[in-house]
């Protein structure tokens, strides 16, 4: 056996721990970028205490709260203008996978003088050029459980002209620093709540069954379902449940490091064509929608792994095959008991895109398709995505 680990990732778990953000950013630079949201941050507080907690450790700030969920290239180079005529040299994520995601693009925009598409497209050998060693340091700070974008190499960035939604990816998109503190979760609404969780138990998820899957992340996959499972309906159904939010947060902790080695498979290249072509579609929402299909269609190509899965969800079958077959029916109960039962086209798809969303999964996502066990052929996409609907 073979397998490999890497996250360079410093990680601070913890209440309260957002009030390191100044000590732990400081030795990375002497003027940073504050980037965040369009509100969230900015009602509950956070931004203003952040930016304080930044000066009071002796650094200059700017701030652009101005990203919008599932950030476009164009709010990037917004970022990029600005944090170049402020001369910024370390950028602060802070808010949800979207803010944490723009802030590491504008971290490579800031420093690499070459179209961004080239990072964020595969070329005519499907390779994407890696961001170097020249991009600026991120901390990154999420308010969400969620995207695990602070512990991951990616940055996931919506190009509104082609309606695509890719990701730029390599060793230098790892945040410098993450912090992981469950208290700015607690003002997230039940609905983000619940579409954040999802996202979770995705990564987890389509990280132990994944083909590049390992001793380790097949140990923290189990982990973050195990809490997901336990925790997310209690977090949606009372936001003040401080255990289920520390319990969700815990479960973005051991997602992330799956994620950051195994990547996403099937369900994650399947939704970010959703959201590159209806950017109002929240990145849990399209996952949730072929989470049951997905269960249903694939169990057969890891029937152990998709058992253990389902008894974790509650099935007490002793047999593998059997217990693996229920899989879809105990996720679907999940879903409903979270408020995510939804389908594609409540989510304002169009059928006749169903095709559309197929091609563009294996054009620039394929790299996901691929790490799915068995062969995934556009029928079998289309599959899940009819039977989503
Ligand atoms: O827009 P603002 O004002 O920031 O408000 C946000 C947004 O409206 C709000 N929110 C966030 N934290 C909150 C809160 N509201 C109240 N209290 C809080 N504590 O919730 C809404 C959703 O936020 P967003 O950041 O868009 O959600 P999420 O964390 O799910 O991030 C989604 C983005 O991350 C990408 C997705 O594709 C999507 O673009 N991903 C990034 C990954 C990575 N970098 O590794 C992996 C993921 O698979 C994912 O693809
Ligand atoms: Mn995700």
């Amino acid at each position: 056996m073979e397998f490999r680990y890497h996250n360079p990732t410093r990680l601070t778990f913890g209440e309260g721990t957002f009030g390191q953000v100044g000590e732990l950013t400081a030795p990375l630079g002497s003027r940073a970028m504050l980037v965040t949201g369009r509100s969230a941050m900015e009602k509950a507080g956070y931004l203003q205490k952040a930016k304080d907690l930044l000066e009071d450790a002796g650094m200059a700030v700017t701030v652009f709260n101005k990203i919008p969920p599932n950030p476009t290239l164009d709010a990037v180079m917004e970022g990029r203008e600005l944090a170049q005529a402020e001369g910024c040299d370390v950028m602060v994520g802070l808010g949800g996978g979207s803010a944490m995601d723009a802030a590491k693009a504008i971290a490579v925009a800031a420093s690499h003088d070459c179209d961004m598409r080239e990072f964020l497209l595969p070329d005519e050998n499907g390779e994407k050029r890696l961001p170097s060693e020249a991009t600026l340091p991120v901390v990154a700070v999420t308010s969400t459980a969620g995207t695990s974008s602070e512990l991951t190499p990616f940055a996931v960035i919506s190009l509104t002209d082609t309606h695509e939604k890719p990701a730029m990816a390599g060793p230098n998109l790892f945040p410098r620093i993450a912090i992981q503190d469950p208290e700015l979760t607690y003002t997230m609404p039940a609905h983000v709540t619940a579409a954040t969780g999802v996202d979770v138990f995705c990564h987890a998820a389509e990280g132990y069954i994944s083909t590049v899957a390992t001793p380790l992340t097949a140990h923290t996959a189990l982990k973050a379902i195990e809490l997901v499972a336990e925790c997310l309906p209690k977090a949606v159904a009372a936001g003040a449940h401080l255990e289920a939010r520390r319990g969700m947060m815990l479960a973005n902790t051991f997602a992330g490091y799956t994620l950051s080695q195994a990547g996403g498979n099937v369900m994650h290249a399947l939704e970010h064509p959703m959201g590159g072509h209806y950017p109002d579609i929240a990145h849990g929402a399209g996952l949730a929608a072929i989470i049951v299909a997905w269960g249903e269609q694939m169990w057969e190509r890891a029937p152990e792994r998709f058992a253990t899965v389902a008894r974790i969800f509650g099935v007490e079958d002793p047999d593998d095959r059997s217990a693996a077959a229920q899989v879809g029916g105990v996720l679907k109960e999940f879903l409903t008991a979270v408020g995510m039962e939804v389908t594609l086209s409540d989510l304002g798809i169009e059928q006749e895109m169903l095709g559309t969303l197929a091609d563009d999964a294996l054009r620039y996502m394929l790299g996901g398709v691929r790490k799915t066990p068995g062969e995934t052929t556009r029928e079998d996409l289309m599959g899940l995505l009819r039977a989503s609907y």
